[in-house]
């Protein structure tokens, strides 16, 4: 039996293709004495992968060329020469784009399929779902009353941001692209509106939909959306800034024109890597489990087939194609 698998064949330069990846079968990995084999089920895509292709250095190491490409899965133990982990276990890990993969048990941690589906280990109940918990929870701080404003509002991140900024008696205000995805994001997620910024008309939609403007702002795209929403910041309010997904295939960095508002609104502004605040994990995941069990968090899966077709999917995600968290089905 063959392991089919996905390797980084080349760096990008600004936009992805799917030259930039090789596609092999290799023979199924034998595990020794300590290790685990597990038949991936679900692969997860996220943007941060696009970082890890480039040479540059960033916050975490470079995907390095010929390697099979990072990524979250989650899967069944099919043999296991390890003490923790038992044939027919479900676990979440790091195994990467492939059908198979190898553990030495480190990273690789058992998860509960009985009431919630496999997959959302990897989205709303993983690591997407915690961030928009740490993001918004731990960084902005928003009071009952306050406006939230998230960009990439029906991503796997965003979509649980709005929620959860509803749940805490916010108004949450999304920017998503396109009417579909604002449809979504208003009338099954309940964000109380949402500007579609592929409308051009940006900064006037965004201003109706803010009329006390905006105390907390969920940042995941950058550019020209990060301008028109630094326009209407309030006086000592908070933007977490999770990630710029509008600059990650660009070749020259869009420059921010309205960073005046930081120092005359007197903003705090931080980037996070939810990877730094494992200590909030035990505490965010019960309670997105709890609202997810209760249907107070919704979510919404986009699935492509095959592990051949997670380059085409990747390029998607990137593109915006997805709704909601972006996964294979391996
Ligand atoms: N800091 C952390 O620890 C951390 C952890 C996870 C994720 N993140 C970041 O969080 C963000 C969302 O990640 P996710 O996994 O939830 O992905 P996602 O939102 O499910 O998918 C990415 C979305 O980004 C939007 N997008 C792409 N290009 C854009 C552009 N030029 N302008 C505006 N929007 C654009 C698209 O939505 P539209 O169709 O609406 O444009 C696309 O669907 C990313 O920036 C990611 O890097 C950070």
């Amino acid at each position: 039996m063959d392991n089919k698998r996905v390797l980084l064949a080349s760096r990008p330069t600004g936009w992805v293709t799917e030259d930039n990846f090789r596609i092999e079968a290799a023979p199924l990995p034998q595990p020794r004495e300590g290790e685990v084999l597990v038949k991936n089920a679900f692969l997860s895509l996220d943007p941060y992968m696009r970082g890890r292709m480039n040479e540059g250095k960033s916050y975490a190491a470079k995907q390095e060329i010929g390697e099979v490409m990072i990524g979250g899965t989650v899967g069944e133990v099919v043999e296991s020469k390890h003490p923790k982990f038992a044939k027919g276990d479900q676990v979440l890990g790091m195994l990467g784009w492939q059908q198979y993969g190898l553990s030495d048990g480190k990273g690789l941690n058992k998860v509960d399929a009985s009431r919630v589906p496999l997959s959302a280990y990897l989205g709303v109940l993983g690591m997407p779902g915690v961030t928009a918990w740490v993001g918004l929870l731990d960084i902005c701080q928003p009071k009952a009353g306050e406006t939230v404003v998230v960009s990439a509002a029906s991503g796997a991140v965003g979509s649980v941001v709005g929620q959860i900024a509803k749940l805490k008696g916010c108004r949450a205000v999304g920017i998503a692209g396109g009417s579909a995805k604002c449809d979504y994001v208003v009338k099954e997620l309940g964000f109380d509106a949402c500007v579609d910024y592929k409308a051009g008309r940006l900064n006037d939609d965004l201003k109706a939909a803010v009329p006390d403007g905006v105390d907390c702002y969920f940042e995941n795209v950058g550019g020209e959306i990060l301008d028109a929403v630094l326009r209407r910041m309030n006086p000592f309010s908070r933007i977490a800034v999770c990630g710029l997904i509008s600059q990650y295939n660009a070749t020259e960095p869009y420059g921010v024109k309205t960073i005046q508002s930081i120092l005359t609104n007197r903003i705090r502004m931080q980037g996070f890597i939810v990877s730094d605040r494992m200590e909030l994990w035990p505490k965010a995941l019960p309670e997105l489990v709890g609202w997810v069990a209760a249907g107070k968090i919704k979510y919404r899966e986009t699935v492509a087939q095959g592990i051949e077709n997670a380059p085409k999917a990747f390029i998607g995600l990137l593109k915006g194609e997805n709704l909601g968290k972006q996964l294979v089905k391996l």
